[in-house]
């Protein structure tokens, strides 16, 4: 329709037969993989109290500022559609009380972020994410950082890069923001409006900076590390010798500083060259999440669907689309009715088997069963009906034999 009325809104995907195949076998992978590592699914609300972001992502991040879907709902709720999955999840958690204590989850589903669309940047996108509760333990961090490299390899991925850094403890936070305030303060001119008004409210954020006059002077600061205690930079060395010890070396950013506030200690990034300018494919990190009048440490990571599927399909991958065992034709209104019943009694044996519906002439339904990639066509008229057999052919070799309907699944089963 030319007036844009069949289409999902700006930045959302209707996903179709094209991709979904991909998509449930990297679903189905992730579960295989989380589980191998102990974690369990959680499915948490999509819509939640607007405080669960605002309080934990931080009032001042990009996210919480520009990004959020959030409305007042018909009971004069403030609320909003989540743009990630940690906040969500801790809030769960922190309902746990001590039962949270180690509690490992895993997630997959929407999220919701009013950005700009472009390749590889929707409004709608699609995390799988996990999440570890306990307090910092560079074990746990490496662990998960291994969990995220095996997922991605599982996803049959190369060519990502694992970039790694450290946002110390609450108190480096406050020696770095100094720091940063001390560095910038003589140089306010030459920042953004944006990045002055940050200068007071949230100095960290201005390394995220995208406009070039105050790149140019972020390029130019000393980078976090800098202002960190020797504790928290020996914290992020024993992250980085254990992933090594696995064999999974990982490059240090002292740079990476990670755009949501919620974050203490290691922090991470995944890139891939295939995804351009949103080369991010996945993030994570160790955080401290405040709920109500509690704090739940853990770490965890999300990546995204969308740019793995990108990264996947400029590599050539192919989604798999499944191959019925079998295409029933139907010579003759009596063929029809009996291949029905057939089909019904097939399927119920567990044989993904199809027919045309509409008594089509023999050549439309090989042509469908073409298309389709079947296996095997099963013809039946007068004939096979009277004698209680089909014409079976292979699609693959040509080959075409006579089976009674008794040896049939006997048949498709050793042949398929
Ligand atoms: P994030 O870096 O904001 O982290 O998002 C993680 C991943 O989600 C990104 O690397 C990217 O693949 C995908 N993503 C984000 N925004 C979009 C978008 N507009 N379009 C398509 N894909 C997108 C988080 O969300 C944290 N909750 C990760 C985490 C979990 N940290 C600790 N635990």
């Amino acid at each position: 329709m030319a007036d844009g009325s069949s289409k999902p809104l700006n930045g959302m995907s209707d996903l179709t037969a094209s991709e979904i195949f991909l998509w449930q076998e990297l679903e189905a992978t992730a579960r295989e993989v989380c589980t191998l590592y102990g974690f369990t699914e959680l499915r948490t609300p999509m819509l939640e109290r607007i405080e669960v972001f605002t309080h934990s992502l931080g009032e001042t991040t990009e996210v919480v500022q520009k990004e959020m879907y959030d409305f007042t709902d018909r009971g004069g709720r403030h609320i909003c559609l989540r743009p990630e999955g940690t906040a969500g999840v801790m809030r769960h958690a922190a309902g746990l009380g001590q039962d949270a204590q180690n509690a490992r989850w895993f997630y997959m589903g929407p999220m919701f972020r009013a950005e700009r669309p472009q390749a590889g940047r929707k409004r709608q996108f699609h995390q799988i994410g996990v999440e570890a509760v306990g307090e910092p333990n560079p074990i746990r961090d490496a662990e998960v950082i291994a969990l995220q490299s095996s997922l991605l390899k599982a996803f049959d991925l190369s060519g990502f890069r694992i970039r790694v850094n450290t946002r110390g403890t609450a108190e480096d936070q406050i020696a770095v923001q100094k720091g940063l305030r001390a560095e910038l303060t003589p140089r306010k001119n030459e920042l953004s409006e944006d990045s002055q008004r940050r200068l007071d409210s949230n100095v960290l954020r201005i390394l995220d900076a995208k406009d070039e006059a105050t790149r140019a002077v972020v390029d130019s600061l000393p980078p976090v590390t800098h202002w960190m205690s020797p504790e928290s930079l020996a914290y992020l060395d024993q992250v980085c010798s254990l992933l090594e010890s696995l064999g999974l070396p990982v490059e240090r950013d002292p740079k990476l500083v990670r755009g949501l506030d919620y974050y203490q200690h290691t922090v991470w990034e995944i890139s891939h060259d295939a995804l351009g300018a949103q080369d991010s494919l996945a993030g994570g990190g160790r955080y401290r999440i405040k709920v109500g009048s509690k704090a739940i440490e853990g770490v965890g990571f999300a990546v995204g669907i969308e740019r793995v599927i990108m990264a996947l399909t400029a590599g050539g991958r192919q989604p798999q689309h499944p191959q019925p065992d079998l295409f029933l034709v139907s010579l003759g209104d009596e063929a029809l009715k009996q291949n029905f019943a057939l089909m019904h009694s097939l399927r119920d044996q567990g044989f993904h088997v199809r027919m045309d519906l509409k008594g089509r002439n023999m050549k439309k339904q090989m042509n469908e069963a073409n298309s389709l990639n079947v296996r095997f066509a099963g013809v039946r008229g007068d004939e096979e009906l009277g004698q209680n057999t089909l014409q079976l052919k292979d699609m693959n070799s040509g080959e075409q034999k006579t089976v009674t309907l008794e040896a049939l699944s006997k048949t498709l089963r050793e042949e398929a």
